[in-house]
């Protein structure tokens, strides 16, 4: 009786197993093994770093990178900052814990927006170019794509962005020196990973083909 159980419990599991990962089989086996494919599907954020530093030279090719993305009429149309500054890193992370706790009346005192990364890069769009944006995002990715090919880490910090961008930030934004045509859209955060986090699952509901032959 024991061993129908085991077997049935099984059947199930390779059964829901199967389910789940329909569209993962769906994928093209060379495709698998293609190093460029492979970077982009091992990417994760990640909110834990080690202290080590970034040397100069891999730093700069990740924002080589970045501004070899592809960008409207070639406008190049974003500012980065990169900040690398220790003290002013913990400077911003306890600014915005004090904005937390205070402000938005969050219990999330001792929180490390920067995660304990030891560079923060700062990515503004031009508000006078309606596809600046499309540009800044380009850019971040392909530095998260150079930075995980060298295996450095990387996380999107949005939330910071917003709190910089208030009343309340405002000694941060002005310590950027971002020109006046340009507002702060997102941060990344970059370091040695101090954890592999787990791929969160990816929904192929939102894609459709359209008017065409289904691919
Ligand atoms: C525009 C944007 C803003 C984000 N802001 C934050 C943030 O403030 N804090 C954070 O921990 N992660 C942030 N993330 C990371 C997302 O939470 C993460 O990419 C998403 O959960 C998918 O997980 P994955 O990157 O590991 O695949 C942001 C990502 C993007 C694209």
């Amino acid at each position: 009786m024991r061993r129908i159980i085991t077997v049935v419990f099984i059947l199930i599991s390779v059964v829901f197993a199967g389910c789940s990962n329909t569209e993962e089989t769906k994928r093209n086996d060379t495709a698998k093994k293609n190093v460029v494919i492979e970077n982009i599907m091992s990417r994760r954020s990640v909110r834990s770093y080690r202290p080590d530093k970034i040397d100069s030279a891999s730093m700069h090719e990740i924002l080589w990178c970045g501004i070899n993305a592809p960008n409207g009429q070639g406008r190049e149309s974003w500012e980065v900052r990169v900040v690398n500054n220790q003290r002013f890193i913990e400077n911003i992370d306890s600014l915005y814990n004090e904005y937390v706790s205070n402000v938005l009346k969050l219990e999330k005192a001792g929180h490390h927006v920067s995660y304990g990364a030891p560079v923060i890069v700062f990515i503004a769009y031009d508000t006078t170019y309606d596809l600046s944006q499309v540009d800044c995002g380009l850019l971040g990715e392909n530095m998260i794509l150079a930075a995980n090919a060298m295996g450095i880490g990387s996380c999107c910090l949005g939330g910071l962005c917003r709190f910089i961008n208030s009343e309340d930030g405002a000694g941060i934004l002005q310590k950027l020196n971002l020109p006046s045509t340009h507002r702060l859209l997102y941060a990344i955060a970059f370091g040695y990973p101090d954890q592999v986090p787990q791929a969160k699952p990816r929904n192929m509901g939102k894609v459709q083909f359209v008017g065409n032959d289904k691919g």
